[in-house]
């Protein structure tokens, strides 16, 4: 992509506009190693080596991050009185990041970041029914007329009942920790429906969505960049 000298400094956040023209005409900034003072020049994003103070940069278009959300953080871009996600992610360089759908105040795991609104779209229509994967934690056992509950839909007090979701009881002798695959994502959906069901959810952590898995080794509160084989995953969504 080619674009003006001034804007790819400033999508880096280095500087407002009119804070990297001045950088530009102090002679700072150099592309593919010479010093060019004119903020109108055009450079390539790719093919181009933009250096300021000698430092390289590396312009991203779009940003993708996988974060382990821990629990407290707003799933938001900006709150005035609380810590977000984007908070979290150091290493961003793009200012129009948000995360991809919202996890609740007190659930973890995983959560998509990116300024990429085509692929966010794709993920969070409610017709393309991406399976979601959360983990949870509950107040009591579950029992098998809840997994045939979940399986056939459940009255949440919304205008129609859930779409069915599969319901998991990964070891027998615990069954209050159980697996929900669900396609859609209503407000505070698995809580409601454990609700619906009698129970309270004292523990919830979304472990895939779609294609994209939560990296185990990532720490609550981490996060990373995607792979590019994660990415050509979600990606291919976007062409069905
Ligand atoms: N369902 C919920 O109840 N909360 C979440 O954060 C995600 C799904």
């Amino acid at each position: 992509m080619r674009i003006r000298l001034d804007k790819y400094l400033a999508d880096l956040g280095i500087e407002s506009r009119s804070g990297v023209k001045l950088l530009i005409k102090k002679g700072r900034v150099q592309v593919n190693g010479t010093v060019w003072n004119r903020p109108e020049t055009k450079v390539d994003t790719e093919a181009d080596q933009i250096c300021l103070d000698g430092r390289n940069l590396t312009y991203y278009d779009y940003e993708y991050f996988m974060l382990n959300k821990p629990a407290g953080v707003v799933s938001a871009s900006r709150d005035p009185r609380s810590l977000t996600v984007l908070d979290l992610i150091d290493s961003k360089t793009r200012k129009d990041l948000f995360p991809v759908g919202r996890l609740d105040r007190n659930t973890t795991g995983l959560l998509l970041v990116t300024n990429d609104g085509a692929l966010a779209h794709c993920l969070l229509a409610p017709g393309r029914h991406v399976e979601k994967v959360y983990r949870v934690q509950l107040d009591g056992a579950v029992e098998s007329a809840d997994q045939t509950a979940f399986r056939e839909g459940i009255d949440i007090g919304d205008d129609t009942p859930t779409l069915p979701a599969m319901l998991e009881i990964p070891d027998a002798s615990r069954p209050e920790e159980v697996l929900v695959r669900i396609h859609e994502g209503r407000y505070h959906q698995i809580k409601r429906m454990f609700a619906a069901r009698g129970r309270q959810v004292v523990g919830l952590k979304r472990l895939s969505m779609g294609p994209l898995l939560l990296d185990d080794t990532l720490e609550e509160g981490e996060s990373r960049r995607l792979t590019g084989t994660e990415l050509a995953e979600l990606k291919s969504l976007e062409h069905h």
